[in-house]
């Protein structure tokens, strides 16, 4: 589906409530089927790979009765299997475009006698899977990849696990998550340390599950003490997805005479580098914490357009808080005056697409100037853009990332693949249209 976004956008003024928060409605539905009794859950994303999910775990014998709320998110309950599944089974699980969806399930089959096939549609069968595989068969689990390491994965669980330490040598939450869910059905201490620190919601979130998690800031190191299963029934608000959220923020500050307010918002610090990024530029953002909020803190963004923003250096050890953020930060940097450097994000070449290459393709179709020196981003500003046809790709964040765009481009841009918002924000278009002042 093409949709065509802009030129000159009037002020975008209003409240918008964007989505639930991707990983952690995947961590709720996933953390909730492992458990024995009746979770009730609120504020669940409602979007193609979260469905992944919640079909997954359907299949696997969790009772799902989530439904729509009618703003866009899922509430209602899950039934775990608790101690009783999935065992015996046997059978192919199709996880659509959801590295989270696919990566996780291998972690919470590996403990267990299944033999599972995995599949995914054709971005994610390109991905990367060894980096979970590798832990979890040091722990004993088998897995069968493609010979490049990718989907379909036949997951050969195994009831007698063992427990592991693993030192991973990317900042993923993926791989952590994986290794910890694996190391529950483990008999003894599993963990994992990572080179920079990735989201952590799996850490904050168990405990609610009641699974105790030992965390070592000073070395980055996450730890369960197995075995944990089943694990507690609980309740849950999914906060809503700052990167989501990035999206509108960032609209807000680009297009002449904007004010937007996003309430509800996780403010949980590995996940808003974006923020301090944008305060790094120059911008006066307002953030108002919620004095309340548990386990993940969670507040709203308050965005208004920001003039004489200037460039920064993203630093590597930041990249893992705003890794799925680049693509509308580079769009954002071409704006600023100077250059911003984005350094060691080479991983953008493994998410859905091959986000670096199609960022810099995106951004030069549209007049802007932008490099890769390495791994390093390089992206110089100011830029007057200009319109262009840009595809998608089949990935959500470059769908939303041409569409703010749009916005500001003295011409039209027509974004191909539309559709692919799906993913993680179903209703962006609407969302943005409802802040379009007459
Ligand atoms: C996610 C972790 C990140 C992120 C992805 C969601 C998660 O991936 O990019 O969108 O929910 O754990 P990596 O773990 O590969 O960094």
């Amino acid at each position: 589906m093409n949709v065509t976004f802009g030129p000159g956008s009037k002020p975008l003024l209003g409240e918008v409530h964007v989505p639930g928060d991707k990983s952690m409605s995947h961590r709720a539905v996933l953390f909730s089927a492992m458990a024995e009794g009746t979770t009730e859950l609120r504020g669940v994303l409602d979007s193609a790979d979260v469905r992944a999910t919640i079909a997954a775990v359907r299949d696997l014998g969790a009772h799902v009765e989530l439904q729509p709320a009618g703003d866009g998110s899922l509430c209602g309950t899950v039934r775990g299997w608790g101690s009783s599944c999935p065992l015996p089974w046997s059978g192919t699980i199709d996880c659509g475009n959801s590295g989270t969806t696919a990566r996780l399930l291998m972690g919470v089959l590996a403990g267990w006698p299944a033999e599972v096939t995995l599949v995914g549609d054709e971005s994610l069968s390109r991905r990367p899977m060894r980096r979970v595989t590798e832990p979890l068969r040091a722990m004993g689990a088998t897995y069968t990849l493609t010979e490049a390491g990718t989907l379909p994965a036949v997951v050969h669980g195994r009831a007698s696990i063992k427990p592991a330490h693993y030192d991973s040598p990317v900042a993923s939450a993926q791989v952590k998550t994986a290794v910890l869910l694996a190391g529950l059905r483990a008999q003894g201490r599993t963990g994992v340390t990572e080179p920079s620190l990735s989201r952590d919601h799996t850490e904050r979130m168990l405990p609610i599950w009641g699974v105790p998690v030992e965390i070592d800031e000073a070395t980055r190191s996450a730890a369960v003490d197995g075995p944990v299963v089943p694990v507690a029934p609980a309740e849950f608000v999914v906060p809503r997805d700052p990167s989501s959220a990035a999206f509108l923020t960032v609209a807000a500050l680009l297009v002449p005479g904007s004010k937007v307010r996003l309430p509800g918002v996780s403010l949980n610090p590995t996940r808003i580098g974006f923020l301090r990024v944008i305060e790094r530029m120059g911008s006066g953002l307002e953030v108002v914490p919620w004095p309340e909020a548990q386990y993940e803190r969670a507040g709203s963004i308050i965005a208004c357009t920001s003039h004489c923003l200037f460039g920064t250096t993203v630093t590597a050890e930041e990249v893992p808080s705003l890794i799925d953020e680049v693509p509308i930060l580079a769009l954002l940097a071409t704006q600023v005056v100077g250059t911003t450097r984005f350094e060691d994000v080479g991983e953008l070449r493994v998410k859905e697409s091959d986000r670096l290459a199609a960022i810099i393709d995106g951004l030069t179709a549209l007049g802007a100037e932008a490099h890769a020196e390495g791994d390093t981003l390089v992206v110089t500003g100011p830029t007057r853009l200009h319109g262009a046809t840009l595809a998608s790709l089949g990935d959500h964040r470059l769908a939303m990332t041409w569409a703010v765009a749009g916005l500001i481009a003295s011409e039209p841009v027509i974004v191909e693949g539309f559709e692919a918002v799906e993913v993680s924000y179903p209703r962006f278009a609407e969302d943005l249209k409802s802040l379009v002042s007459e």
